[in-house]
């Protein structure tokens, strides 16, 4: 159901979302114009719920995507799945007749997890669920023994530093939100290594566990010694750590067999429907299609991609034709860092005064409860109003943060030369971690 909230923003948000409030005609609209002219689509907005929630696209989403998670499988930056995605996708997008469907080219990492295990050797024996993380290095073919020296934070690795020579550091950190957590997960390594540790375990960044390690991207410090690292589950986590304050000596055996490969080759996916009006203004919707290798990325980000995909296809469908055009984007090389985004970003922002709203789905794809918004307080107050239009099915709720690896680019750098502010947009059901970040005016 999520797909309703990209759709109503196609034609009416746009010209208002920079200063100016009079681009369509000669007079300044009032807001009692604004809100007469939304309140006009609403039986638009009406059909648009009718056929994706009642109707014939009533499970499409959820069975397009069931059927290429099925067949493709995981899909990690550089390998041959997702090339055979993105392949995929680009001939979905055009049997489903969609417009300017083409491949933009993006170089993207390639690291490769290999074989991976960990060992309590001391003070028993105990098998440890890991999982390596991205772009970490391999141990030496004979592994790692050590003893572990866990820590809560980094402020305690740094008392500590003179202990953790020659040792596996093992970060038990609270979870408070995950952007705040993660930074362990990202910097772990580093700091670790800072210290002279020579590997880092890192427990898991999530509100909950069932002895179920994450993986996700880290990075090292050039001049920084690279040591392997690897996310644990909670459970062990907190296990190492009640048995170290027992004063008990932890000792493990770890084992990687990650590789990093020369970059490679890889692409954005687009297609479009062409704008009847204002074809070279854009209104950008997004996912990514790329995922981590121990999933099959149904969650992430394969939902948020295809739901994008289903607003194309639910106007195509109901033979609207928006005034500006609406690009679809499935981003490659996300969990790396938004590759795909960024080379995007870089390749399009000398036209940045083209972009009107940029939205991208990556949260998850639960029960939607609203949309999570950066832009000026005047275009706030429009989204509020066309969130009016899903009444009928009771999303109206606005939070105050678009939130997201890729439309970060767009957000921090959202203004434009020629007076347009682009507005962002993400999706929010369950987690508000969003923080705000408010623009500055445009300057005409
Ligand atoms: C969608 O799926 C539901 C539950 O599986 C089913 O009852 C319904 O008939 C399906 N609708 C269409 C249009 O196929
Ligand atoms: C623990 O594991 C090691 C190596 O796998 C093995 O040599 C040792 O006998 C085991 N110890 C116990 C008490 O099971
Ligand atoms: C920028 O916009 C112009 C005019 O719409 C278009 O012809 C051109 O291809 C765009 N360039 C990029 C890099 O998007
Ligand atoms: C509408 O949504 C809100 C929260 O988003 C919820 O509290 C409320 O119960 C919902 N109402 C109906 C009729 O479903
Ligand atoms: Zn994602």
């Amino acid at each position: 159901m999520k797909y309703l909230f990209l759709i109503f923003f196609i034609n009416f948000l746009p010209q208002y979302a920079g200063k100016s409030l009079s681009r369509d005609g000669n007079y300044p609209k009032t807001f009692e114009d604004i809100k007469k002219e939304i309140a006009g689509y609403s039986s638009i907005a009406k059909a648009i719920i009718d056929l994706a929630v009642h109707g014939k696209a009533q499970n499409r989403s959820y069975e397009r995507l069931a059927v290429f998670a099925d067949t493709i499988g995981p899909r990690l930056s550089g390998s041959k799945n997702l090339d055979a995605a993105i392949k995929y996708m680009f001939s979905a997008l055009q049997e489903d007749r969609l417009e300017n469907v083409h491949l933009e080219p993006v170089k993207v990492p390639h690291w490769e997890r290999g074989e991976e295990f960990a060992v309590m050797l001391e003070p028993r024996n105990h098998s440890i669920a890991i999982l390596g993380l991205g772009s970490s290095i391999a141990t030496p073919p004979e592994g790692i023994t050590a003893e572990v020296l866990v820590v809560t934070s980094f402020d305690e690795l740094h008392r500590r530093a003179q202990e953790a020579k020659g040792k596996i550091v093992v970060y038990n950190q609270p979870f408070i939100t995950y952007s705040e957590t993660v930074q362990y997960r990202s910097r772990g390594a580093v700091e670790a290594a800072k210290v002279g540790a020579v590997a880092s375990l890192i427990r898991s960044v999530a509100s909950f566990s069932i002895h179920s390690p994450h993986t996700g991207w880290q990075n090292y410090q050039p001049g920084v010694p690279q040591i392997p690292t690897a996310c644990i589950s909670v459970e062990d986590a907190e296990m190492m750590s009640r048995m170290s304050l027992q004063g008990t000596k932890v000792v493990v055996y770890l084992k990687m067999g990650a590789k990093t490969y020369p970059d490679s080759s890889s692409f954005n996916t687009v297609a479009e429907i062409v704008g009847s009006k204002y074809p070279e203004q854009i209104v950008l919707v997004s996912g990514h299609l790329d995922s981590w290798d121990v999933g099959q990325g149904a969650m992430d980000d394969g939902g948020g991609a295809f739901i994008s995909w289903e607003a194309l296809s639910l106007v195509k469908d109901l033979g609207l034709r928006p005034k500006r055009t609406l690009r679809l984007v499935l981003w490659t090389g996300e969990e790396q860092g938004g590759i795909g985004a960024e080379q995007y970003y870089q390749l399009h922002k000398k036209n940045i005064s083209n972009f009107d709203v940029v939205m991208e789905s990556d949260e998850g794809t639960f029960r939607p409860m609203g949309l999570a918004f950066t832009g000026t307080d005047e275009a706030r107050d429009i989204v509020k109003e066309i969130m009016t239009l899903l009444l009928p099915i009771n999303i109206t709720d606005i939070y105050d943060t678009a939130d997201g690896t890729d439309i970060d680019y767009w957000m921090r750098d959202g203004v434009p030369a020629s007076g347009k502010k682009v507005v962002c947009i993400s999706e929010w059901e369950e987690l508000p971690e969003l923080s705000f970040r408010s623009g500055t005016e445009p300057q005409i």
